[in-house]
C-alpha cells in the first residue's frame, strides 16, 4: 500500500464513526427524500400536461433563489455523499461482518448501484438541467443535446429530450433510475445497521421485509415517471406545447412566475408575451 493510501486509511479509521453517520444521513435526508418527491412529480405527468406543468411552476416559483436551493439542498449533499461513498468503497472498509445471512451480496450491490448512480446522475443532470444556468455554458452544451429541459414548457421539452438519440436515453434512464431505487431501498436497510436500529437477526429480517415493500413502491413510482417521459409520440408534444403556452401566459399574468423566455421551448417564444405592467 502506498504512503498516501495508508494515511487515507488511517484518517478513515480515526473518524469512521462520524464519516459513516454523515454519509448515511445525507443519503436519507435530503437525497432519499428528494428522489421520492422528484419521482412522484415526474410521474404526475401521467395525469396530464397540466398536472405536471403546475408542479413545475411551483418548484420554479422561488425564481432567482432556485439555484441557491438546488446547490444547497441537492447538489452539494449529492457530491458529498458520492465522494464519501467512493472513498468508503475504495478504502475496502466493508462493515459486512456486521450483516447476517444473504446480506453480503446485497451489500456488494449497494456499492455497485452507487457507482451506477454516479454515472447516471452526472449525465441525467447534464442532459435535462445542464448543471449551471450560465449563458456561456448553455451555449456550449445545448447544441450537443444537453440542458434540454425547459421548465415553462415542462412536458413537451422532457419528452423531446428523451427522443433525441433513439432508444439510448430511455434505456439509460430505466437502468439508472432502477439502480437509484435499489440503492435507496437497500440503503435504508443498511442505514439501520449504521444507526443501530436493527441489531438482532429477527429485527433485521423484519426490516428487510419493510425495505422490500418500500423498494417495490419506489420502483412503481419510478417506472411511472419513466413511462410518462418516454411513451408520448412526437405529435403529442404539439398538443402539450399548446397547453403549456396557455398556462405560461396565465401564470405570468397571475404573478406566479416571472416572464422568462429562456425557460420556454421555441414554440413559446413565438407566443405574444403578456404585458407585465412594469
Ligand atoms: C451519486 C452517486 C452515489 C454514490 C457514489 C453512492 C455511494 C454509496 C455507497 C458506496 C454506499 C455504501 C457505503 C458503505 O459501504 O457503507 C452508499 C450508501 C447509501 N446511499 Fe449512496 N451513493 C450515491 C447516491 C445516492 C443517492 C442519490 C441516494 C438517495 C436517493 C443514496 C442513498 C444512500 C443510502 C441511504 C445509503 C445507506 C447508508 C448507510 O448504510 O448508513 N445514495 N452510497
Ligand atoms: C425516469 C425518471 C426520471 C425523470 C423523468 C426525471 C426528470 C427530471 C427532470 C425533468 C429534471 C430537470 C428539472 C429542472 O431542471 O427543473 C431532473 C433533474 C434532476 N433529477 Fe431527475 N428524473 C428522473 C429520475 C431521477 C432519479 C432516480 C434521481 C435520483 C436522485 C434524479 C435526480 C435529479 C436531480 C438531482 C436533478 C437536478 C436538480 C433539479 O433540477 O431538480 N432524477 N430530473
Amino acid at each position: 500500500m502506498s504512503a498516501q493510501a495508508n494515511s487515507e486509511t488511517n484518517f478513515f479509521l480515526r473518524h469512521e464513526f462520524i464519516i459513516r453517520r454523515v454519509h448515511s444521513l445525507l443519503g436519507i435526508v435530503p437525497l432519499g427524500l428528494y428522489m421520492t418527491v422528484h419521482l412522484a412529480t415526474n410521474a404526475s405527468l401521467l395525469n396530464g400536461t397540466e398536472t405536471f406543468q403546475r408542479a413545475v411552476f411551483l418548484i420554479h416559483s422561488p425564481g432567482k433563489l432556485l439555484p441557491l436551493i438546488e446547490w444547497g439542498l441537492i447538489f452539494t449533499p449529492l457530491i458529498f455523499h458520492a465522494v464519501i461513498g467512493v472513498w468508503i468503497a475504495r478504502s475496502g472498509r466493508s462493515n459486512s461482518s456486521q450483516y447476517q445471512f444473504r446480506s453480503n451480496r446485497r451489500y456488494t450491490w449497494q456499492r455497485w448501484t452507487g457507482f451506477i448512480a454516479l454515472v447516471y446522475l452526472f449525465f441525467h443532470i447534464l442532459h435535462l438541467h445542464g448543471w449551471f444556468h450560465i449563458p456561456a455554458w448553455e451555449q456550449v452544451i445545448r447544441p450537443l443535446g444537453f440542458g434540454m429541459f425547459r421548465p415553462y414548457s415542462a412536458a413537451s421539452s422532457l419528452v423531446k429530450a428523451m427522443q433525441e438519440w433513439g432508444y439510448v436515453w430511455p434505456a439509460f434512464y430505466l437502468i439508472g433510475m432502477l439502480a437509484c431505487v435499489y440503492h435507496l431501498a437497500n440503503g435504508l436497510w443498511t442505514s439501520g445497521i449504521t444507526w443501530g436500529l436493527w441489531i438482532s437477526p429477527a429485527a433485521q429480517a423484519r426490516a428487510s421485509k419493510l425495505c422490500t415493500v418500500i423498494g417495490c413502491g419506489l420502483a412503481v413510482l419510478g417506472i411511472s415517471a419513466w413511462w410518462a417521459a418516454v411513451s408520448p409520440s412526437q405529435e403529442k408534444t404539439v398538443e402539450m406545447k399548446a397547453v403549456e403556452d396557455r398556462m405560461y401566459n396565465a401564470a405570468v399574468e397571475s404573478g406566479m412566475v416571472s416572464p422568462n423566455v429562456e425557460k420556454r421551448s421555441e414554440s413559446g417564444e413565438q407566443i405574444t408575451e403578456v404585458p407585465t405592467g412594469e
